[in-house]
């Protein structure tokens, strides 16, 4: 497995996968876990060989400590990576080179889906996710790139986007990957301390109990019981919950027949930020 930590290095090591040849890609900020190693799996069944990329991108934090604070290891990462067999690239390249330039977003309309929840609640971000990801798919040049659903309207961003910058990219949904507990595996997992860690579970069983009781109950007595649900819970606090249409991400506020749904939660635990959410429909 090669670590390249430029863009001229990691293009020359692809050059003999661009003819006739499946090329992977799966963009990381590092601290990989499982959740990482599932959608690496997938990737090296689907294609001849796999970039996985890790770089903690400033542009998409909109707030400094969080980013300060991110955990980075990049040995530990590479590590990681090798227990699995198939032909592996790391890209690790500094922000000079990837960026090519000052290191600031470009900005994007993705339309109305960038102004719902972590648009809302995180200024900037989409514009700084959208700015990274078009310079690392830029750089590998991937036929399909994989993303977890644990973000999901980040996903949908990327659809808007390589529509936008008009790339030949498919790009594949995989599954949320969850602890034995049913937290949603994410790098800020590592930052978590046991109580966090325990409290956190929560988040899942709130989410699957808006899911089982879905049908019977309105969506105002479902975010009800959501606030309800947190209230007893002193650690964790709620930024948003929401229940919107799946494809829109259109906050709902009633049910309509034939209309997908699924439930988005935001929560802090202590300064670490968790998100999750689940198709209710
Ligand atoms: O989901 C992430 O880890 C990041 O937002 C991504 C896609 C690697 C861009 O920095």
């Amino acid at each position: 497995m090669g670590v390249y930590t430029n863009r001229e290095s990691l293009s020359n090591a692809l050059l003999p996968f661009r003819k006739g040849k499946k090329i992977g890609f799966i963009p990381t900020m590092g601290a990989l876990h499982n959740g990482h190693l599932s959608l690496v799996k997938q990737a090296l069944n689907e294609n001849d060989c796999v970039v996985v990329s890790i770089f903690v991108n400033p542009t998409q934090f909109d707030n400094k400590k969080d980013l300060e604070k991110y955990p980075r290891n990049l040995d530990a990462d590479v590590k990681f990576l090798s227990q699995l067999e198939g032909t592996l690239f790391v890209f690790a390249p500094e922000a000079s080179n990837l960026y090519n330039g000052p290191v600031i977003s470009k900005k994007y309309t993705f339309g109305n889906i960038e102004h719902e929840m972590e648009g809302k609640h995180r200024k900037g971000h989409f514009d700084g996710v959208g700015t990274v990801v078009n310079l690392l798919f830029r750089a590998v040049m991937p036929d399909q790139a994989y993303f977890g659903e644990k973000d999901f309207q980040q996903l949908q961003i990327i659809r808007k986007l390589v529509a936008i910058e008009k790339l030949p990219i498919r790009i594949v949904n995989c599954p949320i990957v969850r602890e034995p507990n049913g937290l949603a595996m994410s790098s800020r997992n590592k930052r978590l301390t046991e109580q966090q860690f325990n409290d956190a579970v929560l988040i899942n069983k709130t989410l699957s109990e808006v899911k089982e009781k879905f049908s019977a109950l309105s969506i105002p007595a479902l975010n009800k019981l959501v606030v309800e649900r947190f209230l007893k819970n002193t650690s964790l606090k709620i930024e948003y919950f929401e229940i919107a249409n799946e494809r829109t991400l259109k906050t709902a506020k009633r049910k309509y027949k034939n209309s997908s749904y699924r439930a988005f939660i935001a929560v802090y635990a202590g300064e670490i930020r968790l998100i999750d959410n689940m198709a209710l429909s």
